[in-house]
């Protein structure tokens, strides 16, 4: 496939059309969308009432503007304390990818119930009682979370292109992230991966915008249910983000955060597709890119966040930004960008930066750089999805459930997941399956490796630091095919450097990329680069006669070369998340 996609790719390019190509065909400015040439949507009417429309009239009427601005930033855990909400009204917390309840990115499910209830309890006991809203990143199952079920990620489930059970995954995920007392989850991740040398390629579902279109639909309706109107959310229902808008997966030599140099149609064509399909299912929240389109931050540009999204798109809900992302508006910083919000952000995610963006968008609210207006619809926008989440009034929704996380019925469809994500590539000699009671191998960095099975955003943003005891529910391969041959009868042998004492019949070596997020990811070429080591490995298996079946691990689909040609048979695995039984 991705041999056809260079040679495309030299076509384009001896054609004189280069894959990057601008189109100024319009003349105008290259970064400033055109609404009437985007799809329709809507979000669903029952997102808000009229009933809750009026309580917020009555609440922007009664809040002071210290208490509107506070609404529209949130911190992040490892930055503020419960106590400080009393003097900063923030209307959100949020818990990045290394940040973990009181410093420990290992506490358990009621610890993070515990941490989200004492800030709630202060925001709805002072200043206007508004209860903060508490956002994580729950990207492949509630992946924080020791003993939570975490499936594989998105490109492994996009292979395995079953729309039902991705909303039944979205469905299992909000139940675990309910369960810690959380009701707010930074996913589904609508990137459509164009350059895989991306280092989050791993987090988009596909390379086609029409599958991600169908599982953008069915994670927020899996995460959120059918929006019902007059009613809140279930208790185990989380709010779902669609993210990042857009074309995070289109940016040039796919370097992350980094610039999309293409045409509107292509932009509308190939990365606009999962948005409509959220919105319409009812996506509480949208994220904004740190990518640019152009050369235009997405964070800075009114024509997309505004007049796409909220227009034309017809999103009601809340629009935050990413990680300190409004700092990458030319004339911000991460402490100040009133430009963000006229852009029409609702919501800095300003994780350390909480306290100059609170004064400096203050600022610019009492000296009219930012109108009253649009102060007013942004606080409309988080106050809605609070209503919807059952966070306001009286009667709070009561999530914390620990019984929710790590289910037999959670852990099974995640087995299933990984097994319909596997994409066998090679079988000679049908060395698979292999025969009940075989003596098998298992070898490689990866056979009981679940770092390498997981991937980054697991118990820590890199995923590069977890131990085995993080994974009470989970199985690593190795563990996991031992178990299966000696129940079969077999004999099975773990050794990641290949050794045995009873020759085997086959050998199973799991190899592959280790762990990474985000930029962290980033790659300069697709080319695998089998360890010397791990290439003396196979070579003496094969050397002994033993038939060698490659499990590859990776964030992305690669150039393997000679690792493949050595094989008698090679499944791509992606990564699989914990369940090594799948
Ligand atoms: C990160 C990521 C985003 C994530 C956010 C909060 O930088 O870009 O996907 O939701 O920050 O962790």
């Amino acid at each position: 496939m991705l041999r056809q996609r260079a040679l495309l790719v030299l076509l384009l390019v001896l054609a004189g059309c280069s894959p990057t190509a601008v189109d100024n065909s319009a003349g105008g400015d290259s970064s400033k969308a055109n609404p009437a040439l985007w799809p329709k949507a809507e979000s669903p009417a029952a997102l808000t009432s009229k009933e809750t429309e009026a309580a917020i009239d009555l609440l922007l009427e009664k809040m002071t503007l210290e208490q509107k601005v506070g609404q529209l930033i949130q911190a992040d855990i490892s930055s503020i304390k419960p106590s400080d909400l009393q003097q900063y009204p923030l209307g959100s917390i949020l818990a990045g990818g290394n940040s973990g309840p009181y410093g420990n990115e290992r506490a358990s499910a009621a610890k993070w119930a515990e941490l989200v209830g004492e800030f709630r309890e202060v925001s709805r006991n002072s200043g206007a009682g508004i209860p903060i809203l508490f956002g994580v990143d729950a990207v492949h199952g509630h992946s924080n979370l020791p003993g939570a079920t975490i499936f594989p990620h998105n490109i492994g489930l996009g292979a395995a292109n079953d729309p039902v059970m991705i909303r039944r995954i979205g469905e299992a995920t909000a139940a675990e992230i309910s369960g810690s007392g959380i009701e707010w989850t930074f996913a589904p991740t609508l990137a459509v991966p164009q350059d895989l040398r991306w280092g989050r390629s791993y987090e988009g579902y596909a390379a086609d915008p029409t599958l991600v279109a169908k599982y953008a639909t069915a994670m927020t309706l899996g995460l959120q249910g059918k929006l019902e109107s007059g009613k809140v959310l279930d208790a185990k229902k989380v709010a779902a983000t669609a993210k990042h808008f857009l074309a995070d997966g289109g940016t040039a030599d796919g370097r992350d955060q980094g610039d999309a140099r293409i045409s509107e149609k292509e932009l509308i064509e190939k990365h606009a597709q999962g948005y409509p399909a959220a919105i319409d299912a009812g996506a509480l929240s949208v994220m904004v890119s740190f990518s640019s389109w152009n050369g235009a931050k997405h964070h800075g540009n009114k024509s997309l966040v505004t007049d796409v999204l909220k227009g034309r798109m017809g999103f009601a809900g809340l629009v935050v930004g990413d990680w300190n992302g409004h700092g990458q508006v030319p004339g911000c910083s991460a402490g100040a960008c009133p430009d963000a919000i006229n852009a029409g952000l609702d919501l800095f995610m300003a994780p350390d930066s909480w306290k100059k963006v609170y004064d400096s968008t203050l600022a610019a609210a009492r000296d009219g750089t930012i109108a009253a207006a649009r102060i007013d619809d942004a606080v409309r926008r988080i106050l809605r999805v609070k209503f919807k989440l059952g966070l306001m009034g009286d009667t709070l929704t009561q999530r914390g459930d620990p019984a929710l996380i790590g289910t037999a019925d959670h852990l099974e469809l995640a087995r299933e997941a990984v097994a319909k994500s596997l994409v066998l590539l090679k079988n000679n000699d049908g060395v698979l399956p292999i025969r009940k009671g075989a003596n098998v191998l298992i070898a490689g960095p990866g056979a009981d490796n679940m770092a390498m099975q997981a991937g980054g955003w697991t118990i820590s943003w890199q995923g590069t630091d977890t131990k085995p005891e993080d994974f009470p529910n989970g199985q690593t391969i190795g563990r996991a095919i031992s178990d299966a041959v000696r129940t079969s009868g077999g004999i099975a042998t773990i050794s990641a450097d290949g050794r045995f004492e009873a020759k085997p019949e086959v050998a199973v070596v799991v190899v592959g990329e280790r762990p990474y997020a985000e930029f962290e990811g980033d790659a300069p070429d697709l080319a695998y680069r089998t360890s010397p080591a791990d290439e003396e490995l196979i070579a003496r298996l094969k050397s002994q006669g033993i038939r060698v079946v490659v499990v590859f691990l990776s964030g992305r689909p690669m150039f393997t070369g000679k690792l493949i040609n050595q094989a008698d048979a090679f499944v791509a695995a992606w990564l699989p998340g914990t369940q090594g039984n799948g």
